[in-house]
């Protein structure tokens, strides 16, 4: 598996030959700049919740690429209804897809969409096939379901956690996260995008150092191999 992170919570995932795009939130991102959103590659755009700083890139990719959005039943149906090609999933629900399975798990958070519309539970995604299994929390709390991910899925080789605190969990929280998902190997997102989620990067990675984890904060459109 091989991710590559595109700002905020935006990541892109390459596995089983494979394009699958994670909450992008890239265009209006200025620390994003470097980043040529018309150029991202999608066969599937994953969604969390309906928020802004997740979903405004998705429709325009969807439309040139044909990707299918793979999110919570409300968030297809929106999607639908602007002639978007989606699959729909609910918290708990698993599903094999071409490249892999997706398990839909619980997020601690809200969800609307951009025109006020409902958005549905806000949820996260672990996604496991041959090459390794992947945890991405999308927006969250740190909250005492996480421990239900061990229990039901293979072993986690790496995890996205939200470190930016005030919306979601701070980097304190993501590495209790770590022991209630039984994995301590953690790339950061959801942070220092806007100014309420600025955090001290150095702090944050030493933190994890001194508990015998690992917080990887990747620049943005850099990529990792796992
Ligand atoms: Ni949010
Ligand atoms: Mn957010």
């Amino acid at each position: 598996m091989k991710l590559t992170y595109y700002g905020h919570s935006a990541f892109g995932l390459e596995t089983m030959g494979k394009n699958i795009l994670f909450d992008p939130f890239i265009s209006p991102n200025e620390l994003a700049a470097n980043i040529e959103v018309s150029q991202l590659k999608a066969d599937y755009i994953l969604v969390t919740h309906g928020h802004q700083d997740h979903v405004v890139d998705v429709e325009p990719i969807a439309r040139r690429t044909g990707a299918k959005i793979i999110s919570n039943f409300e968030i297809v149906s929106w999607y639908g209804e602007k002639g978007l090609e989606g699959h729909p999933m609910n918290h708990g629900g698993k599903f094999k897809f071409d490249f892999g399975i997706v398990k839909y798990v619980n997020a601690v958070h809200s969800s609307v969409l951009p025109d006020g519309t409902y958005g549905g539970n806000p949820g996260g995604f672990v996604i496991w096939n041959k090459e390794g299994c992947f945890y991405f929390a999308g927006d969250t709390a740190l909250t005492m379901d996480m421990k239900l991910i061990p229990m039901t899925c293979p072993a986690l080789d790496i995890a996205v956690l939200p470190i930016g605190d005030n919306f979601t969990m701070g980097y304190e929280e993501a590495m209790i996260a770590c022991d209630y998902i039984d994995c301590d190997r953690v790339i950061g997102c959801h942070y220092d995008t806007f100014g309420y989620i600025k955090i001290d990067q150095k702090a944050a990675q030493k933190a994890f150092e001194d508990k015998g984890k690992e917080l990887i904060l990747l620049p943005i459109g850099e990529s990792l191999e796992f």
